[in-house]
């Protein structure tokens, strides 16, 4: 077991942190790990997921096919958008395809749009069709860690339009639990909150790994004893989100 302290602050950092307009981007942006989603590259994102979008473009051979288009951005930047789409496209498209500035989640770092990589790419809506290799990208994308954030049929719950080019990563395996319950991650951070740490966790397992995944509430700084091979992330409203691997199962 290891021991740690948790503070409230800590809800806000990590890879499952859920925002949108109800929670905004509480993330100090000066503290982001970014890393260049390539070589010279000015599309940054935090390490992990550049490791992992690194790993998967490499798995399905698309690093000259697919273009980093915009991966973290400023408040700054989110707002320099805002204003341009304003003055391009108006209000109701803004407010479909640009989520309003504090409240982005490419302000966390933890997500990237992304283009087919042949003629002009759009910068607020890249082509991403459902063929080719950027079909490929979608169905791979779970098993290192992506998501789809926007999906069709789920406007109402994301408060964002359709967008097919938009990744966002949270991790494994989360990422594959996510896409085969069809949850949004605003459904999966509120459906993980019936697993209380400690009392009942969410078993997955698969490929030989198993997981338990649970969450603990966190309301004033706490101590808190954790196995070893355990991940946590903050889900920006109320709480943690413990990950344990308990390495391989034979079923
Ligand atoms: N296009 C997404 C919603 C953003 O601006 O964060
Ligand atoms: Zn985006």
């Amino acid at each position: 077991m290891i021991t740690i302290l948790i503070s409230p602050q800590d809800i806000y950092t990590g890879p499952l942190i859920l925002v949108n307009r109800q929670h905004p981007c509480r993330l100090q942006e000066e503290k982001l790990p970014l890393l260049p989603v390539q070589q010279g590259s000015s599309i940054q994102l935090c390490a992990k997921a550049t490791l992992a979008l690194q790993k998967l473009l490499q798995y399905i051979g698309a690093q000259q096919d697919i273009a980093a288009v915009s991966g973290w951005r400023s408040l700054v930047e989110q707002q320099q958008i805002w204003r341009q789409s304003l003055d391009d496209s108006g209000l109701e498209f803004t407010q479909q395809y640009v989520a309003l500035p504090g409240c982005s989640e490419h302000q966390t770092g933890w997500a990237i749009d992304l283009g087919y990589d042949h003629g002009v790419i759009d910068f607020i809506r890249p082509a991403f069709p459902h063929s080719g290799i950027c079909q490929t990208f979608r169905e791979q994308a779970a098993a290192f860690g992506f998501i789809e954030r926007y999906p069709q049929g789920k406007e109402a719950v994301t408060g964002i339009a359709y967008e097919p080019w938009h990744f966002r990563y949270i991790g494994v395996p989360h990422a594959a639990i996510l896409v085969e319950r069809g949850f949004t991650l605003e459904e999966y951070v509120a459906f993980l909150r019936q697993y209380p740490y400690g009392e009942e966790s969410l078993v997955w397992q698969k490929a030989g790994s198993s997981y338990e995944i649970s969450f603990l509430e966190i309301k004033r700084p706490c101590t808190v004893h954790l196995p070893e091979h355990c991940q946590i992330s903050g889900n920006n409203v109320d709480g943690m989100i413990v990950t344990v691997e308990r390495g391989i199962c034979c079923g």
